[in-house]
């Protein structure tokens, strides 16, 4: 199948990507030309495992493309893919102009019958418009489907190809069996193809991140709990987790969700309700007890400091908002140390991958260093915003002898109070006894 793909951020490009490895001719559209020119010579613009190795080999083979004109690239395809960010505005709105706005140059370059496909995640009644848009732009008959993604950045590539379900949200027979086709290698195992309404597909997207959310911010009070009662958050996840109405995941303490997804897509959803007269508390609740989660722990680390804090050299380990990503949009990491260096800390920051990031958006003001134990040396203190893998056994003797003070803030819990305490170390961490 030809297939177009608009907007080759986190998400266009995995799909794209996915798509032409399955053998698919994919053309995939950013008008960012920076970016296009990177991806023309297989250097992804972001840190996806496995996604570089994909992307090189499917541009040998001739099946994967990279432009920066939509015209010529939606003249010779039947699927049209829309995946442009719809970030969420002061308002809340869903920011869905970058859909609209690729809908009327997807409208006015096509040259036949298309199916429009709307990946990007959009509030309800957006596919509706979508089909006016087109119909405005174009004399060509065309279909508009709703396929939301449930990629986790960091586990993206496996999630596209090997994927919990597929939903679909469209009304035609025909396109319907032309989506099903499309997805059929990746459903192998056995998921479902699960085909409904526009409407209720667009819905499922938020449905799916209120549910998440809501599981990590009860997770969190329930943390608090536990640490003034003197019991262990990690011991009571475990107690819950083999409840099968509950299930494992999701149901880590720490810094609170971030990321481009949850945060906006929860804003999405109290919006929608508000412009319908509906109760919204417990969506406004998940969203209050998450925006002070960082604040909470950024209060204790200061209070630790004092009226000292603006002496201080402070190692932050990890900055992207989850492991194996470099993506820093809504990074809880970051707001901590925002914090830190308003009230006088001096950071010195280490991410596996997210460093070129970070030097964009702090340039000089903080340190970013190409190692972990680098950024120990000579630090009054540790916190650890991130739970890659290689922060998971380090070396305590050698941490305890690069620090100056031996305090470690854990706002993932990678670490066992007794043994942090055994090694000396001032410890704390979320929902457990400090030590
Ligand atoms: N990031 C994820 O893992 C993920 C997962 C599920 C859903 N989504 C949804 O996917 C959508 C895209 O998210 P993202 O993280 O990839 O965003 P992103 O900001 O990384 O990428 C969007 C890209 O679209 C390009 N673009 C915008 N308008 C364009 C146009 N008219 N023509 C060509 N290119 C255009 C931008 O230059 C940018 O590169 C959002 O709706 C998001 O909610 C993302």
């Amino acid at each position: 199948m030809k297939i177009t793909i608009v907007g080759t951020g986190y998400q266009g490009l995995v799909v794209g990507t996915c798509l032409a490895e399955n053998g698919h001719q994919v053309v995939c559209v950013d008008r960012d030309v920076a970016r296009i020119d990177l991806l023309r010579q297989g250097l992804p613009p972001i840190h996806e495992p496995g996604l570089e190795e994909l992307v090189v080999r499917n541009i040998e083979e001739e099946r994967l493309h990279f432009t920066a004109e939509l015209g010529p690239a939606v003249e010779d395809c039947l699927l049209v893919m829309l995946c442009v960010g719809t970030p969420a505005d002061a308002e809340g709105e869903a920011g869905v102009r970058a859909v609209y706005d690729a809908a009327r140059e997807v409208a006015a370059a096509m040259t036949g019958y298309r199916i429009i496909v709307n990946k990007s995640t959009c509030p309800i009644g957006t596919a509706e418009k979508l089909k006016a848009i087109l119909g405005e732009g174009t004399r060509h008959a065309f279909d508009v489907v709703v396929n939301p993604d449930f990629l986790k950045e960091g586990a993206a590539i496996n999630d596209f190809m090997a994927p919990d379900r597929i939903v679909i949200g469209c009304d035609d027979v025909r396109v319907r069996e032309i989506m099903k086709e499309l997805y059929s290698p990746f459903l192998r195992t056995g998921r479902p193809f699960l085909n409904m309404s526009a409407r209720s597909a667009e819905m499922t997207k938020y449905a799916t991140n209120a549910m998440l959310a809501v599981r990590i911010s009860l997770m969190n009070q329930l943390a608090d709990l536990c640490e003034a009662y003197g019991a262990d958050i990690g011991e009571v996840r475990e107690g819950i987790a083999s409840d099968e109405r509950i299930g494992p995941t999701f149901l880590f303490p720490g810094l609170g969700y971030g990321g481009l997804g949850l945060p906006k897509d929860l804003a999405v959803c109290i919006r929608l309700a508000e412009e319908k007269g509906l109760d919204h508390d417990l969506l406004d609740a998940i969203r209050d007890v998450n925006d002070r989660r960082q604040d909470q722990f950024l209060a204790r680390i200061l209070a630790h400091y004092g009226d000292t804090i603006n002496t201080k050299r402070i190692a932050l380990w990890g900055a992207s908002f989850k492991p194996r990503t470099d993506d820093l949009r809504g990074a809880p990491g970051l707001r901590i140390a925002d914090g830190l260096r308003e009230a006088g800390a001096r950071l010195r920051v280490y991410d596996p991958v997210a460093g070129p990031k970070l030097r964009e958006r702090y340039g000089d003001t903080i340190d970013i260093v190409p190692k972990y134990y680098a950024a120990l040396e000579d630090a009054d203190g540790l916190v650890i915003a991130t739970e890659w893998n290689e922060f998971r056994r380090p070396d305590y003797e050698r941490m305890g002898q690069l620090m100056r003070e031996k305090t470690i803030f854990d706002g993932r819990n990678l670490y066992t109070p007794g043994v942090m305490r055994e090694h000396g170390f001032k410890y704390v961490s979320i929902g457990r006894p400090e030590v």
